[in-house]
């Protein structure tokens, strides 16, 4: 591999601590980095290489998942960090870094490549490309890319807006945009168990699946982030981004070879051109707003969110939604999907539940007692696949028993999130990075929802803290003779 600078932007962030070291520690001691690989930390402080070394082993003894061993491999992993200080609008810091940049890949030699990690703020983002591109930083003599995490805008006219600031300097095949629910190992496997077992395949359709459940309940409220969340709510933090980014990857119907990033892209964007489109006037009868009141999360008594700090007592955010979906292809045609997340849940858990049609009527088995085949697909934080069917209860011929078979992947040998994310950056892998055309689409989805919540058109639910969240959001399903499921 040729080499790489990585160039972080908000080195001594709080993701760059928790997430983006120890990834790239976990990728160097499993010989996944390049064998020239130098990381260039960036922030407003001025700190010397060593004192940024030293916060960088600071962050692998704090979040590192295994025991970080003192040794050469830890201060060879150590010495490829130096830090240059960078005010985004002074092109003089730019120019800087471009120095140091190019003196190291002379260096080393080879064609060097620069990969562009943008960990701070989204309303910094367009100052940063720009800056790249005119202070030659953008001419990698390789390939040069940019790696951003959500929010990718706050509804769809800024999104678009960032969108056309970040392609005055990166072309779409350059940005890798990152969510964090495309890196979690259940979510990777999704495409496997689809694509490599026909027995699944053959089932993936709307003449066996009578409704699709996906749930992310989270037992925290909104911590140290009023300023962030009480702007974006359940809709833009979670609905918009991981929860259809959860859908997409579940309804695509892969091809039998191994799929290419541009294959998965192209059925991801299928799906949300496929979902019937929400007008502002149904919100109220295919959306449900919620927001935490107090309670009793795990036992601890808990504060509602208009007492939180940095918290208005008028705030009407949404802490919880629940949407119903549908898609409309020869696929899903007839198929209800319910999503929803929350904060302040009874317990923290991703899961989806795929509910199968039930074979017995009964109308002609007034007595039976199946219960629906399902397949729930734990994504975090426990991992695990489970399939549910009935079994003749031997004592009693009339009768079925639910029996359960349960897949439990190798916890030891999933990779974090991060890990795989970085390690695809790195090698130019973009199939579970967002595409701009998802992006995009489900803005323009969720956009009548965000005018709606944003002109009280619907209720705001109240909902106590540590429930399953408000009654409305079981009526939703209630409707069409279903219910969630594990809410008990
Ligand atoms: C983030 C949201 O994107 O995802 C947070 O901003 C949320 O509010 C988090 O807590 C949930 O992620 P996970 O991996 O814990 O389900």
């Amino acid at each position: 591999m040729n080499p790489i600078t990585f160039v972080l932007f908000g080195a001594t962030g709080d993701l760059a601590k928790r997430k983006i070291y120890p990834a790239l520690y976990h990728l160097y001691m499993n010989g996944k980095l390049p064998k020239f690989f130098s990381v260039i930390g960036l922030g407003r402080k001025e700190l010397s290489d060593e004192t940024f070394q030293a916060h960088v082993k600071q962050s692998l003894h704090d979040f590192y998942r295994l025991e970080v061993q003192e040794n050469d491999t830890l201060q060879a992993f150590l010495s490829l960090f130096g830090f240059n200080v960078l005010h985004i609008d002074q092109q003089s810091h730019f120019v800087q870094l471009n120095e140091r940049v190019e003196k190291w890949e002379q260096e080393v030699g080879g064609t060097a490549n620069r990969l562009f990690y943008l960990s701070v703020a989204p309303n910094f983002f367009g100052t940063i490309a720009s800056q790249i591109e005119e202070s030659g930083l953008g001419s990698a003599a390789g390939w040069k890319r940019l790696v951003i995490e959500k929010p990718f805008g706050h509804d769809l006219a800024s999104a678009r807006e960032l969108n056309s600031q970040l392609s005055q300097a990166f072309t779409e095949e350059e940005i890798y945009r990152i969510d964090h629910y495309l890196g979690k190992p259940m979510v990777q496997q999704l495409e496997a168990l689809k694509e490599a077992n026909p027995v699944i395949q053959a089932l993936w359709t709307n003449r066996y699946i009578a409704n699709v459940q996906i749930t992310a309940d989270e037992t925290v409220g909104v911590e140290e982030r009023a300023g962030y969340y009480d702007q974006a709510g359940a809709v833009r933090d979670m609905f918009q981004n991981h929860m259809l980014q959860l859908l997409m990857m579940l309804t695509i119907h892969s091809p039998h070879n191994v799929a290419s990033a541009e294959d998965v892209r192209l059925k991801k964007r299928k799906v949300l051109e496929a979902l019937d489109p929400l007008q502002r006037q149904d919100v109220h009868s295919r959306i449900v707003r919620g927001q935490y009141a107090s309670g009793t999360v795990q036992g601890k008594e808990v504060q509602g969110y208009t007492s939180e700090p940095g918290i208005s007592p008028e705030s009407m955010n949404d802490t919880f939604i629940a949407a119903k979906l549908n898609i409309d292809n020869y696929h899903w045609r007839g198929v209800p999907f319910y999503i929803r997340t929350g904060k302040r849940m009874q317990s923290k858990h991703t899961r989806i539940v795929i509910e199968f049609k039930e074979p017995l009527s009964s109308s002609l088995h007034p007595d039976k007692t199946t219960v629906p085949n399902m397949l729930v697909i734990e994504i975090g934080p426990n991992e695990g696949i489970t399939l549910q069917l009935n079994t003749r209860d031997p004592h009693h011929k009339e009768k079925f028993k639910p029996v359960h078979i349960d897949m439990y992947p190798d916890r030891e040998e999933a990779p974090e999130a991060y890990e795989t994310l970085i390690h695809d950056a790195l090698s130019g892998d973009s199939t579970f990075f967002v595409h701009w055309d998802e992006v995009e689409l489900s803005w323009q989805w969720v956009q009548p929802i965000l005018e709606a919540f944003a002109a009280n058109e619907v209720p705001l639910y109240p909902y106590e803290a540590g429930s399953h969240g408000p009654a409305a959001a079981e009526a939703l399903l209630a409707e069409d003779g279903f219910h969630w499921w594990f809410d008990e």
